[in-house]
């Protein structure tokens, strides 16, 4: 079983960006971390961080065929991307939300999640813990 992880902008500055909301570990933390999940739970990911949107649709869109998940946190591109929302529709990969934060408990304009319509689950507000609820409920999708 092949899952793609995808991180939006600003990810890649985890450790030093707001740590009081997003904490004091590193996105290589989060790498490592994620890595060792997936070993537990003796699936295959790729982790992929990118600052650009098109470069996200770019990523969504390769995955088809090549992999059999998505786990995705668009970061602030959540609650702006309809482009994002379509590339997850279009290659029709069984996709999940994750957010380190609980985006509904802060400002109004976090309310709205566009992909996470073509989503079939969401782990938020958890840290790193959402990454993990999400590799174990796509492996189980996927695997029932
Ligand atoms: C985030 C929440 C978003 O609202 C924010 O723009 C982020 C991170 C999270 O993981 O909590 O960059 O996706």
């Amino acid at each position: 079983m092949k899952i793609l992880v995808l991180n939006g902008p600003n990810i890649n500055m985890l450790g030093i960006r707001e740590p009081a909301i997003y904490g004091n570990k590193t996105y290589s933390d989060l790498e490592n971390q994620l890595e060792s999940w997936a070993k537990e739970s003796d699936i295959e990911i790729e982790v992929f961080q990118s600052n650009h949107e098109g470069v996200l649709v770019d990523k969504i869109q390769e995955a088809y065929n090549n992999f059999d998940g998505i786990i995705i946190n668009p970061a602030a591109y959540t609650h702006t991307s309809i482009a994002i929302l379509d590339a997850l529709k279009a290659v029709g990969i069984p996709a999940v939300e994750v957010h380190l934060s609980e985006p509904s408990e802060r400002e109004a304009f976090r309310h709205i999640s566009y992909a996470g319509i073509a989503c079939i689950g969401r782990f938020a507000g958890m840290g790193f813990d959402s990454y993990k609820m999400a590799i174990e409920f796509i492996k189980n999708y996927i695997e029932n």
